[in-house]
């Protein structure tokens, strides 16, 4: 069977086309960025609508297959931004009716868990799934997800992103965050772990008004990166000891971030578990992940449309 995946919930347009046996044909993408300003909805609905064909064709041609070839379509029906998740979801209707394919409804943090489960070969690890918006260390208990500890305002993502913009780094900012970090020394910043849940917001006030008092890039960055990945880690560290997981896989966009790994390779070494990440490809948002979750999901998924506030541990 040969599943093809579209991405759209956020500033990814993305078709995947993965076979049943988790073998990744093609992993075609186009992301909306900017120079200095964050991401506009309207922008990224104008975005998703004009390199759609364009993706599906590239996407087609790199896996060397037809629409005859595809069994269902599926897509990410939430959460995600409201405005981009209804364009997308008109597109793949349109493909649905012009190909008469089936379309597969998918939750797009369950598509990173699954990818990076897949990907490692793992049996039961603890996700730490850090994107844009989420930062959530999760497990699957009883038939469900369930989220042990997470952030309580912002992700880790969007908190750089937005720290990005105070300082004129443009969307994304976080691998431009991690380069200056490399030239950077530490200050002191608040830590916040709340039980098994982390706060970003604090940090985030603080850091731009240490930036106004000339602070240089390089050290809040590298501040920045040590204080919010150690926190992340902790709670990760916490969540696996209470469960008694033996695996870790880091998924999301933020997981491209080689101190984070290197910070989190090493809790796991202490404590005797395997650490796993993705290829970037495979982290950030991307279509494979869709088609390998449509694929999982192929007998559940109902007529959803669309689900903009859809959490993981309603799975
Ligand atoms: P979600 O899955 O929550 O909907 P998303 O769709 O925005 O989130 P992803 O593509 O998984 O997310 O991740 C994007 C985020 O990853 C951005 O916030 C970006 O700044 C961050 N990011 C990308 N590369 C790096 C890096 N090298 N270091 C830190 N953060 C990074
Ligand atoms: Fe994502």
């Amino acid at each position: 069977m040969i599943i093809l995946g579209v991405e759209f919930t956020a500033h990814t347009f993305g078709v995947g086309i993965v076979t049943d046996k988790g073998k990744v044909l093609a992993n075609i993408y186009d992301s909306y960025t900017t120079d200095s300003g964050g991401m506009l909805p309207d922008d990224v609905v104008e975005h998703h609508k004009e390199v759609s064909e364009k993706i599906l064709g590239r996407a087609l041609q790199e896996a060397e297959v037809t629409w005859d070839d595809i069994s269902i379509i599926s897509y990410s029906a939430g959460p995600g931004l409201d405005p981009a998740l209804w364009t997308g979801y008109e597109i793949v209707k349109k493909w649905s009716a012009e190909y008469a394919k089936k379309l597969v409804g998918i939750n797009h943090p369950a598509a990173h868990l699954s990818i990076g489960k897949m990907w490692n070969k793992l049996q039961d690890p603890c996700y730490l799934y850090v994107s844009g918006v989420n930062t959530q260390v999760i497990v699957f208990e009883g038939d469900k997800y369930r989220v042990m500890g997470e952030t309580l305002d912002i992700g880790l993502g969007n908190m750089l992103d937005k720290f990005g913009r105070t300082i004129g780094l443009g969307f994304p900012a976080g691998p431009k965050i991690e380069e200056l970090a490399l030239k950077g020394k530490y200050i002191a910043l608040p830590y916040s772990v709340k039980g098994m849940d982390v706060s970003f917001s604090g940090i985030l006030t603080k850091i731009q008004q240490l930036f106004a008092k000339g602070i240089s890039k390089e050290d809040l960055c590298f501040s920045l990166q040590e204080t919010c990945f150690a926190m992340a880690t902790e709670v990760t560290e916490r969540a696996m000891a209470h469960t008694n997981k033996k695996e870790l896989v880091l998924v999301g966009g933020v997981g491209a971030n080689k101190r984070f790994c290197s910070m989190l390779q090493q809790m796991c070494k202490d404590r005797g578990a395997v650490f796993c990440n993705v290829p970037m490809s495979l982290a950030r948002d991307n279509g494979a992940m869709i088609a390998w979750e449509g694929y999982l999901r192929r007998n559940e998924s109902g007529d959803i449309k669309v689900n903009s506030h859809w959490r993981i541990d309603e799975i």
